[in-house]
C-alpha cells in the first residue's frame, strides 16, 4: 500500500527536496507553506497555511484524512531562524520564531497523532539544529525554540509509544538554503570548525537519517535526536 507522508514547509529548501524525493519513491505527499506550491505532481497536495494557525491546520488534517484515510509519516520541517544578539531581539521576533518552530510542531504533532493512534502506526520526525546543542552565540532564540522541540520530542515519544508511534528529531549542521543566507561567512566558518567533520551538510545527509527513522525496522528507535557532523549535547 502507498505510504502517505505529510511534510511541512515544502515551498522551498529542505522541505521541497524531501517532498520531491518521497514523490519519486511513489509516496502520497502532502505539503504546506505560507506561499503557494512550487511542486506540480499528481501525488502531491499543497495547503497554503501558516503552521501556527490552529484552525487551518485542523482543517487540513481533516481533509487529508478524508482523502487518504491515513497518515503514516509526519515531518515537522517548517522553520524560521533569526540571528541576533538577544539584547537586540524584539519580543515580536521571539513570538514569530516560537510560533512557527515550536507551536507549529506541537499543533501538527497533536492533530496527526490522533489519526496515527487510531491506525496504531506512525512515524514523526521533528527538526532541531546543532545550534541548540552548541548553545551558539547569536542564535539564542532560534536555538531555544529548537531546544523546546527536542524536549517535546523526547516527552511525547513516551506518551504515544503505546500506539506504535515513534517520535525522533534530526539536528542539521548548516546546509546551503535561504535559511542561512544572511549569516556572515566567518560565522558559518566558525560553526563548521566546531563540527567533528568540518563541511556543510547536504540534502543526502538529511534524507539518510529520515529514511532510517521511518524504516519499518526502526520500530524500537524513539525519543532520539541525531545531530549531523559529529556534534553532541
Ligand atoms: N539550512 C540549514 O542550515 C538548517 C540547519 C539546521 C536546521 N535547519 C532546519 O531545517 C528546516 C528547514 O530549513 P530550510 O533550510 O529548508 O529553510 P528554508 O529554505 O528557509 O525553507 C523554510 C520552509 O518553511 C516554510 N515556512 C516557514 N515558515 C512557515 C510557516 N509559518 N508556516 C508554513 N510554512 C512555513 C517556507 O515556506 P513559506 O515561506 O512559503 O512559508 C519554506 O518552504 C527548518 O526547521 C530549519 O530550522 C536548517
Amino acid at each position: 500500500m502507498k505510504k502517505t507522508i505529510l511534510i511541512t514547509g515544502t515551498r522551498k529548501g529542505i522541505g521541497k527536496k524531501l517532498a520531491e524525493y518521497y514523490l519519486s519513491l511513489d509516496f502520497n505527499v502532502i505539503g504546506c507553506s505560507r506561499g503557494s506550491s512550487t511542486i506540480n505532481k499528481t501525488n502531491y497536495r499543497h495547503y497554503e497555511l501558516d503552521v501556527s494557525n490552529e484552525k487551518n491546520v485542523v482543517k487540513m488534517i481533516r481533509d487529508m484524512k478524508k482523502e487518504f484515510n491515513r497518515i503514516d509519516i509526519l515531518l515537522n520541517n517548517a522553520g524560521i531562524a533569526s540571528m541576533n544578539h538577544f539584547l537586540t531581539t524584539s519580543s515580536d521576533t521571539v513570538h514569530n520564531i516560537f510560533n512557527t518552530n515550536f507551536l507549529g510542531t506541537f499543533i501538527f504533532s497533536r492533530e496527526v497523532s490522533k489519526i496515527m493512534m487510531k491506525q496504531k502506526y506512525g512515524r514523526i520526525i521533528n527538526f532541531t539544529t546543532v545550534a541548540s546543542a552548541l548553545r551558539l552565540e547569536g542564535e539564542a532564540i532560534y536555538a531555544a525554540s529548537k531546544s523546546a522541540i527536542e524536549n517535546f520530542t523526547q516527552t511525547i515519544s513516551k506518551e504515544i509509544a503505546p500506539y506504535n508511534i515513534t517520535v525522533n528529531a534530526i539536528g542539521p549542521t548548516p546546509i546551503e538554503t535561504d535559511l542561512i543566507k544572511t549569516i556572515p561567512k566567518d560565522k558559518i566558518r566558525d560553526l563548521l570548525n566546531k563540527q567533528a567533520i568540518k563541511r556543510f551538510g547536504t540534502f543526502e545527509d538529511i534524507k539518510n537519517i529520515i529514511d532510517f527513522f521511518i524504516d519499518e525496522k526502526s520500530e524500537f528507535i524513539t525519543g532520539q535526536i541525531i545531530y549531523l557532523g559529529g556534534i553532541h549535547n
